[in-house]
C-alpha cells in the first residue's frame, strides 16, 4: 500500500468558481469525462442522486438549484483530485465561501462574451485572501466574445492580479480557428481534420510554425502572432513562485460546450496545481500534511441529507496524517472523544463508506449535533486546535420572530442550531433585542425559514430590512448615542457591537462625525 507521503503528494484539491452561467457546470462536466467517470459529457445535470444532481433538500428540488456545496473525486494523470462545488446560482451563501477555505487551489471561469461578472469577483477576492493559486479559464471561445487582449486586460484592472496567458485564440466564434499555445510551443487546431493534425508544433523560437501549413493563409494568423509579440515583449514573465503565491494568474482559453482546449488545460493546471498544504493553528505552528497524526477541519455541516434520518454530515477536510475508519478523535472544542465509524467519501459515482482517506481528501462524519463549523478533529494525544474560518460579512438582513408566541421555546433551539451549524447569522438590536438574521445570499433566509419549519416545528415571518454595511466597532469606542436614523446598532454573537449602515452615504457621513472611531469590516 502506498505511504502517507505518497498518498498526499496526489492529491489536488480545488474548487471553480465563476459567475453562474460562465459554463462551470459544462467543464466540470468535461473534467469528469476527462477522468473516465462519464462517458459523455451533458449527463451531469440530468442525473439523480449524483453529485451534481443533488437532491438532498426538498428545497434544492422546488428551486431547481444546488443549495450546498458538494464534493467530487475522481482521478486523472496519476493524481487524485477533489473538486470541492460550490453553489452556481446568485443566491450563494456563505457555505460557498467557506468551501473556499478548504481547496489548495482555484479555477476561475469567465465567459469570454462577458468578462468579469460581480459575482466572480466576490468570489475572487475572498480566495484572494489566502494566498493560493487561481487559475484562470476564458470559456466560451466557440462563440464571439470580446477581444482576447481587452479580456485580459480587464481581468488585471479589476481584479488587481498580474495575468500571464499559457495560450491565445486564433480567432473566436464562427472563425475560431485554434489556440496558439505559448507554454507548450504548439498550435492546437480546432476541429482538426484527424487526430493527429491536432496539435502542430511551432517553431524553437516560438514565432511561427515549424512546417507549412494552411493555417498560415488564414488572416487571423499574422494577427495573432502580432499579438503574441506583443504579450512577449510587453507582457509579464511566467513565475512559478508568483502563481504559488496567487500574484499571477496563468490564462487560459477555450470553450467547455466544444471540449475544446480542455484537456491541455487540466494537464497543465495538475503540473501546477498544489499539493495539500500545511495549516495554521491558534498557536502559531504549522501543521504539515506529512505529520503523521491525523487532523482536520469541519469546514460545512448539512442537515438531512437524507430525509428519512434526522442526522447532519460534517464536512472534513483532512489536513494531516491517514484517516482510518472506526479511529477516535477528540472533537478540539469541547475536549470529547469520537469515534469515526460512519463516514462517507465523495467518490464522483458512489457516495461509499470510506476506509481510508489522507490530507487534501474530505470525508462526510455522520454527526448527531457535537459540531460546529470551524471545529478541529485530531487523533492521539497532542491536541491540535486550528485557526478558525474567518466570519464573512453579511450583506442582507432581516428581522425574525415565531409566528406562534407559544412556539418560543423550539424557536429559541432552532435559532440557536441554524446559527451554530453556520446556516445564517445572527444579531440583536442593541435597544430592543429584537432578533436579526444576517446573511451573504438571500436564499440563506429561505434555507433558515424551510428548516425551522421543518425541523423545529416553527413558522417563522421575517421583515426584510434589505442590503445594509455591517462595520464592526471597537466597544471602547461606542457611545450609543452615535446611533442615527442611518445606521442600526446591533450585538453580534460574541456580543461585539455593530453599525449597521443603510448605504456606503451614511457610513462616510459617520466616518466624517467621528474620525477617530476605528470602523472594521470582516472578509
Ligand atoms: P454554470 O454552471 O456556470 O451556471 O454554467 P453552465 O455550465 O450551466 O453553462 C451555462 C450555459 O452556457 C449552458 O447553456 C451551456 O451549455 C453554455 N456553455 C457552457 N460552455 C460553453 C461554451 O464553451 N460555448 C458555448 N457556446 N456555450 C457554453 P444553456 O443553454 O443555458 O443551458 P443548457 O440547456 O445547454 O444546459
Amino acid at each position: 500500500m502506498a505511504s502517507l507521503q505518497e498518498e498526499m503528494q496526489t492529491r489536488r484539491t480545488f474548487a471553480i468558481i465563476s459567475h453562474p452561467d460562465a459554463g462551470k457546470t459544462t467543464i466540470t462536466e468535461q473534467l469528469l469525462k476527462l477522468g473516465g467517470v462519464v462517458r459523455e459529457a451533458g449527463t451531469v445535470k440530468g442525473r439523480k442522486g449524483n453529485f451534481a444532481k443533488s437532491d438532498w433538500m426538498e428545497i434544492e428540488q422546488k428551486r431547481g438549484i444546488s443549495v450546498t456545496s458538494s464534493v467530487l473525486q475522481f482521478d486523472f494523470d496519476g493524481k487524485r483530485i477533489n473538486i470541492l462545488d460550490t453553489p452556481g446560482h446568485e443566491d450563494f451563501s456563505e457555505d460557498t465561501y467557506r468551501t473556499l477555505m478548504a481547496v489548495d487551489s482555484v479555477i476561475m471561469v469567465v465567459d469570454s462574451a462577458k468578462g468579469i461578472e460581480p459575482q466572480t469577483k466576490k468570489l475572487f477576492e475572498i480566495v484572494s485572501e489566502r494566498h493560493i493559486p487561481i487559475f484562470t479559464f476564458f470559456n466560451k471561445l466557440d462563440r464571439d466574445g470580446r477581444d482576447a487582449l481587452d479580456l485580459v486586460d480587464e481581468l488585471e484592472s479589476t481584479l488587481g492580479i498580474n495575468a500571464y496567458p499559457m495560450n491565445w485564440p486564433i480567432g473566436s466564434g464562427q472563425i475560431l480557428a485554434g489556440l496558439f499555445d505559448l507554454y507548450h510551443n504548439n498550435v492546437e487546431v480546432f476541429r482538426p481534420e484527424s487526430e493527429a493534425a491536432r496539435f502542430l508544433p511551432l517553431n524553437e523560437a516560438g514565432t511561427d510554425l515549424a512546417e507549412p501549413n494552411k493555417l498560415q493563409d488564414n488572416p487571423l494568423w499574422a494577427e495573432t502572432r502580432d499579438e503574441i509579440e506583443m504579450l512577449k515583449d510587453a507582457g509579464n514573465q511566467f513565475d512559478e513562485q508568483a502563481v504559488m503565491n496567487g500574484e499571477l494568474t496563468p490564462v487560459f482559453f477555450g470553450s467547455a460546450l466544444q471540449g475544446f482546449g480542455i484537456e491541455t488545460f487540466l494537464q497543465t493546471y495538475m503540473q501546477f496545481a498544489p499539493a495539500p498544504s500545511a495549516k495554521n493553528t491558534v498557536d502559531g505552528e504549522q501543521v504539515e500534511p506529512g505529520n503523521e497524526q491525523f487532523s482536520g477541519f469541519v469546514f460545512k455541516i448539512q442537515a438531512n441529507m437524507n430525509p428519512n434520518h434526522r442526522d447532519r454530515i460534517a464536512f472534513v477536510r483532512i489536513v494531516s496524517g491517514e484517516f482510518e475508519r472506526g479511529m477516535d478523535v477528540t472533537l478540539a472544542r469541547t475536549n470529547k472523544k469520537i469515534r469515526l465509524s460512519n463516514v462517507t467519501q465523495f467518490m464522483a459515482d458512489t457516495r461509499e463508506n470510506v476506509e481510508n482517506a489522507y490530507p487534501g481528501d474530505i470525508i462526510g462524519v455522520y454527526d448527531t449535533g457535537n459540531f460546529q463549523i470551524g471545529d478541529t478533529i485530531f487523533a492521539g494525544k497532542k491536541a491540535v486546535e486550528f485557526e478558525e474560518l474567518p466570519t464573512f460579512t453579511p450583506e442582507l438582513f432581516m428581522r425574525v420572530h415565531a409566528k406562534n408566541v407559544l412556539k418560543q421555546k423550539s424557536f429559541h433551539k432552532g435559532v440557536t442550531q441554524l446559527v451554530q451549524e453556520g446556516t445564517i447569522q445572527m444579531y440583536t438590536a442593541w435597544d430592543s433585542g429584537d432578533y436579526i438574521l444576517g446573511a451573504v445570499g438571500a436564499l440563506q433566509f429561505e434555507v433558515f425559514q424551510f428548516r425551522m419549519e421543518n425541523e423545529y416545528n416553527t413558522e417563522v415571518s421575517l421583515e426584510p430590512m434589505g442590503s445594509k454595511i455591517a462595520r464592526w466597532i471597537n466597544p471602547e469606542q461606542l457611545d450609543p448615542r452615535m446611533a442615527s436614523s442611518r445606521n442600526l446598532l446591533v450585538r453580534d454573537r460574541a456580543e461585539q457591537p455593530v453599525f449597521l449602515f443603510e448605504n456606503q452615504f451614511a457610513e462616510r457621513w459617520f466616518k466624517d462625525k467621528y474620525p477617530d472611531v476605528d470602523l472594521e469590516e470582516k472578509l
